[in-house]
């Protein structure tokens, strides 16, 4: 496994890989790795030649500076799971590297980011599409792994690559959950450990409002995940909204779409922390 910190040495080493007919995948990761993001490793070794693993924490998708400053950071750590994984190349670039210069590009992702996160995250999709849009001119892959916990941002992503016509295959990966059904973040490791028990109740509700929704309304559904959520002592719900999968807006029955989902936003604690839920789903 390679550790690459420039664009210029990583493009070196894929036009090569290229030049061999070998077919890329990308990973994008801010570190700080757990199973969730092995997941997405593993569907990208088995589906390509060569697997090419991003850490960066961001800095423009960041609305909060300090949550930026406690995002965890551990790259040893990281690449010791990424050589195991089979992993081809680690890119892990300074921020002087992605950003030479103030990326001033301002993407129009409406309605997508106008619901859920985008009012409690100013500028954050923004700053994903920007590096992820970087990340993509500098690996070029065939094919890029993203996880389905952080629905809204897949969905953005496949519009921006839609946008900027290119031609990458994005594919979103089921969200991986600790064996109690906490949702895998790299942020669950700065819960205190009753906020770690506290947070189980946010997976636990989630599927509890799917055996709920079997025979209720959708809005008494809505009502019911939220009066559990606002019921617990040090939780600060910030939003739950049931969603058209596809357009990210919100639907009033259940007879509404045919992809139906429930993302949830959350305060346990000082720790922000997401999770999702299908209630119907084409197959
Ligand atoms: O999901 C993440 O970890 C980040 O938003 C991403 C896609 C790596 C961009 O920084």
């Amino acid at each position: 496994m390679k550790v690459i910190n420039t664009i210029s040495e990583l493009r070196a080493e894929l036009s090569l890989h290229r030049a061999d007919g070998k077919t890329i995948g990308l990973v994008p990761t801010m570190g700080a790795l757990h199973n969730g993001h092995l997941s997405l490793v593993h569907r990208c070794v088995a589906g390509n030649d060569i697997t090419v693993v991003s850490i960066f924490v961001n800095p423009t998708q960041f609305n909060d500076k300090n949550d930026l400053a406690n995002y965890p950071r551990n790259l040893s750590a990281d690449c010791a799971l990424l050589e195991q994984a089979d992993v081809d190349i680690v890119f892990a670039p300074e921020v002087s590297e992605m950003y030479p210069e103030p990326d001033n590009r301002v993407f129009d992702f409406h309605p997508l980011d106008s619901v859920m996160e985008g009012p409690f995250r100013p500028g954050h999709f923004n700053g994903v599409a920007q590096i992820v849009s970087k990340l993509f001119y500098a690996v070029e892959p065939d094919a890029a792994y993203f996880g389905e916990k952080d629905f809204q941002q897949l969905a953005i992503i496949r519009n921006m690559v839609q946008q900027l016509n290119l031609k990458i295959n994005i594919v979103g990966c089921p969200i991986v959950r600790e064996p109690d059904g906490l949702a895998m973040s790299s942020r669950n490791m700065l819960l205190t450990a009753e906020e770690r028990e506290r947070a189980l109740i946010i997976s636990r509700t989630l599927f509890d409002s799917l055996r709920f929704a079997a025979d209720n309304t959708l809005d008494d559904t809505k009502s019911y995940v939220e009066d559990k959520i606002n019921a617990v002592n040090g939780f600060r719900l910030e939003y739950f909204s049931i969603v058209n999968g596809y357009t990210l807006q919100p639907v009033s029955n259940w007879d509404d779409a045919d992809y139906i989902v429930g993302c949830i936003a959350l305060f346990c604690g000082n720790i922000r922390l997401i999770d999702n839920i299908k209630y119907k789903e084409v197959e």
